[in-house]
């Protein structure tokens, strides 16, 4: 179709559902911009936007639908005194080995969003964190792949998640490392959705004359993006029926973890989530909660005061399972909830924020206030669809400690103490000891490769192998 006709026909279409203003600055468009916004456009379903401005816009619905009265903490799986002796969590990490060397497991990694409060320009994956070597969050996350792989003989193919925005210098980081030696055929990227941004009456807001204003779909649009990629085909015909799931903001994850892995195939769950108990009540962690039979997060963003502050008798905070947005899907799962016609469809959630755009008149405009509602999909929406869904315990340095921000809490500082903490507390556990200040970080800088040792498990086989001397009075730099 050339592009007058497909022209003739969106016309129609945004005309048919009072988006015809979309096209108002057409016949000043050069061929480039023409194709572009009926790129976009073909992008939208306008059925979708239609209910999504009556039911988020012009009232409040969806996900405010919460009833915060009858909302009750949700039961974990705590962690034991002593892992190693512990039958339940032995149990469970022998059946996560098992899969884990049956081939069954993907690593999958949402990192489509925009980074926009760390104020770093690039994919975030490619921001240097670790405290040494400067290694970026990519390359530390590719280490624990190519570590798990030679660990459990196996091959954990690797799919990110990228956006329309950073797609491109996404692959391009990693075609020039080479990636990471992981093998090009076994890394995959895809892009998530996008949704266009509307005005409070519902009317899409034009970016430029030539362009609407688009954003990514949220990390919950990752479930369709993968099913629509192809990449939910290939994990099918490849035997890969779980996927662990983690965000690229965050370098002390596991990447996979047997343990984790293990309690979501012995508890027949399609979805399962790691929790921490909050460090303290405004921790920016969202909090798993039953409401009447299904578990659900409630963001800390919606979560009234009063809950966020409530406390039993011994002051320990009721709502105190954090999520730290790790999870193991099922494939399964995911292909129940991107089939066509499902009836479990995520709820959008909307942000109002601030939206450059055009005007009728074609003025660009930089709004000083909120002016419009962006739509976003949530990936933990999709754990009150999940059957059995298992709630686990980890440490906090074990698995968490993201960047987020450009200073104070959950920053590039923090995380690099953080790293380092976790450091020497695995030196200390293999007898020793590094001088640490008194904020718990190591007075001279230590680094352990993932590929020497990406949990305290894994660290501790590697140093078992051989004996080493470490000159502790210089950085330490453990590979
Ligand atoms: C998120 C969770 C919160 C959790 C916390 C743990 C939400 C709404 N909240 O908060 O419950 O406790 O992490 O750190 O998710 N992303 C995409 N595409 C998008 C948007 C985001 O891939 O369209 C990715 C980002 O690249 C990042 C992750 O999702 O890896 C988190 O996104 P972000 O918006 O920063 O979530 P938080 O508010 O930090």
């Amino acid at each position: 179709m050339d592009d007058q006709n497909e022209f003739a026909k969106a016309k129609e279409r945004f005309e048919r559902f009072g988006q015809g203003h979309v096209f108002q600055f057409w016949d000043t468009l050069d061929e480039g911009e023409k194709s572009n916004l009926l790129e976009q456009a073909g992008e939208i379903d306008l059925a979708e936007l239609e209910g999504l401005v009556s039911s988020l816009v012009k009232s409040e619905g969806a996900h405010s639908e919460t009833d915060y009265d009858a909302l009750k903490p949700a039961p974990y799986e705590p962690l034991p005194n002593d892992i190693e002796t512990d039958p339940r969590w032995q149990e469970a990490k022998a059946a996560g080995e098992s899969a884990l060397r049956a081939g069954r497991v993907a690593a999958f990694t949402v990192a489509g969003g925009q980074g926009t409060r760390l104020g770093y320009d690039g994919p975030k994956g490619t921001f240097p964190i670790s405290p040494i070597q400067n290694k970026t969050l990519f390359q530390l996350f590719a280490e624990k792949v190519k570590a798990a792989r030679v660990r459990y003989d196996c091959d954990i193919p690797w799919y990110i998640m990228t956006s329309q925005a950073n797609h491109e210098a996404t692959e391009r980081f990693f075609r020039e490392n080479d990636f990471f030696g992981l093998g090009a055929s076994r890394v995959s990227f895809f892009r998530q959705g996008r949704m266009p941004a509307v005005d409070f009456d519902g009317k899409i807001l034009l970016e430029s004359k030539g362009s609407i204003a688009m954003s990514p779909d949220g990390h919950g649009g990752a479930l369709r993006a993968l099913e629509r990629s192809g990449a939910l085909s290939e994990m099918e015909s490849r035997g890969i029926d779980l996927l662990s799931y983690f965000q690229v903001d965050n370098p002390h994850v596991q990447v996979v973890d047997p343990y984790f892995i293990g309690f979501h195939v012995l508890s027949g769950s399609s979805m399962s989530s790691k929790m921490l108990p909050k460090a303290y009540e405004k921790e920016k962690l969202g909090h798993f909660c039953i409401a009447g039979d299904h578990l659900e997060v409630v963001e800390y963003s919606d979560m009234p005061d009063e809950l966020t502050a409530l406390r039993d008798d011994s002051g320990k905070l009721t709502f105190i399972a954090g999520s730290v947005a790790i999870h193991t899907v099922s494939v399964g799962f995911i292909r129940e909830l991107t089939s066509e016609g499902s009836s479990l469809s995520l709820p959008f959630h909307k942000a109002v924020k601030k939206i450059a755009h055009v005007d009728s008149e074609g003025t660009g405009v930089k709004p000083g206030e909120p002016n419009g509602v962006k739509f976003e999909l949530f990936v933990f929406d999709a754990l009150p669809f999940a059957g059995r869904p298992t709630i686990v315990e980890t440490t906090r340095l074990g698995d968490f400690s993201p960047v987020k921000n450009a200073e104070g809490v959950d920053s590039e500082a923090s995380c690099r103490a953080d790293q380092q903490r976790l450091f020497a507390d695995w030196l200390a556990d293999v007898g020793v000891n590094v001088d640490r200040d008194a904020d718990g970080v190591p007075v001279v800088p230590v680094e352990i490769s993932p590929l020497f040792g990406y949990s305290l498990e894994s660290f501790r086989e590697s140093w078992g192998k051989g004996s080493r001397e470490l000159d502790l009075s210089r950085p330490v730099y453990i590979e």
